[in-house]
């Protein structure tokens, strides 16, 4: 007789399914008059992202924790591992030929391609390392990254006014989370896909097809222990949130401080992610170009919602590109309720 606690089936080997790659390309076949350069551009924003996260997983190993000692555009001090980030994807990018100009977080302006490389039409921004403060202490960080069409003619050097788009205009959008798995999450308009990484493999393999997010969720994540400087709309807003109110119960609190992990399991399981304008820093702290418009772009592909209060985050015309704005983003119904007390 057969212990049935031992009947579980031959433990052999698991068909691995679609890699990103095949996905896209599969994608590609179904685009007419697709040239596969944006193809070739995820190429290489993949390979960027196993560099970086081989990087990431051995950074107590490699000495490259840490500080560098300089300070950013942003005015904080630099992590070793952001410019790693930060050059590891110009490096891999700009040899492509699918792009004629980036933007980072890291660099004040916008970073040309070198005269060697041919220029595409394409247009990256990125944050390399997102969340770079839990670096030290082994927690979840990410990249984040938005592709745009260039909007100046010809197929010489892109400019500034390339990256000063807004997020209505993304063509793709995603991230890459570094955390108990590396995943890749991605749309280009067509839903959200997230791809687990299989480092025996040294794939991504897809394992969210079309993620939604739900309606409404249980749980809210912001920092607040910067309720003292909010609005009165802001603080009501948490104040109302953390308590039932009828047949809705309080929401759990959960922030992590690194966006892509605070947005990744917002996805995942529903609820708001928010970091909201307060009475010293009245545009908040995220950055439109390279956090919340490609966020926002996938929360809305998942069928989520992203405002600034006021406004679509997707809407927002940039001026500047390392422009900031307060940000509300995750399922509809939490966004909603969010925007009617900080909105009014
Ligand atoms: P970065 O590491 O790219 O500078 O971004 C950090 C951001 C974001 O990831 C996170 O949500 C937020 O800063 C946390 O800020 P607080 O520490 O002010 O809560
Ligand atoms: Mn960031
Ligand atoms: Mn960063």
């Amino acid at each position: 007789m057969v212990d049935e606690h031992l009947s579980v089936g031959p433990a052999g080997p698991t068909f691995h399914g679609q890699t990103l790659e095949q996905h896209l390309l599969a994608m590609q076949r179904k685009a007419s008059g697709a040239t596969g350069d944006f193809t070739g551009l995820f190429q290489q924003l993949s390979l960027a992202a196993k560099i970086i996260a081989s990087q990431v997983s051995k950074a107590g190993l490699a000495n490259i924790l840490g500080l560098t000692g300089q300070v950013n555009v942003q005015g904080e001090e630099v992590q070793k591992l952001d410019i790693f980030a930060n050059n590891t994807i110009v490096r891999c990018v700009q040899q492509g030929g699918h792009v004629c100009v980036m933007g980072s977080e890291e660099i004040a302006e916008p970073i040309p391609v070198p005269p060697q490389y041919p220029k595409g039409k394409y247009v990256l921004q990125f944050d390399p390392l997102d969340g770079s403060g839990n670096i030290d202490i082994n927690a979840s960080i990410g990249t984040i990254f938005s592709i745009h069409r260039r909007k100046t003619a010809g197929n010489g050097p892109g400019t500034l006014e390339d990256c000063l788009q807004p997020g209505d205009d993304i063509v793709a959008a995603g991230y890459v989370i570094y955390g108990s798995s590396n995943m890749f999450v991605y749309s280009a308009g067509e839903g959200v896909h997230g791809f687990t990484f299989d480092p025996a493999i040294g794939e991504f393999f897809l394992s969210h097809e079309n993620l939604r997010i739900p309606k409404r969720g249980d749980c809210y994540s912001v920092n607040e222990g910067n309720r003292h400087k909010w609005e009165d709309g802001v603080q009501r807003w948490a104040d109302w949130i953390k308590k039932p109110d009828g047949e809705r119960k309080a929401y759990k609190l959960r922030y992590i401080g690194a966006m892509v992990a605070d947005f990744h399991r917002t996805l995942l399981r529903g609820g708001i992610f928010a970091y909201p304008a307060d009475r010293k820093n009245t545009s908040g702290k995220l950055r439109l170009l390279y956090e919340a418009s490609p966020l926002a772009f996938v929360c809305e592909q998942a069928g989520g919602a992203a405002s600034d209060g006021a406004r679509r985050i997707m809407e927002i015309q940039p001026t500047e590109l390392h422009q900031r704005t307060p940000l509300y983003i995750g399922s509809p119904e939490d966004v909603a309720d969010a925007v009617r007390f900080v909105g009014g």
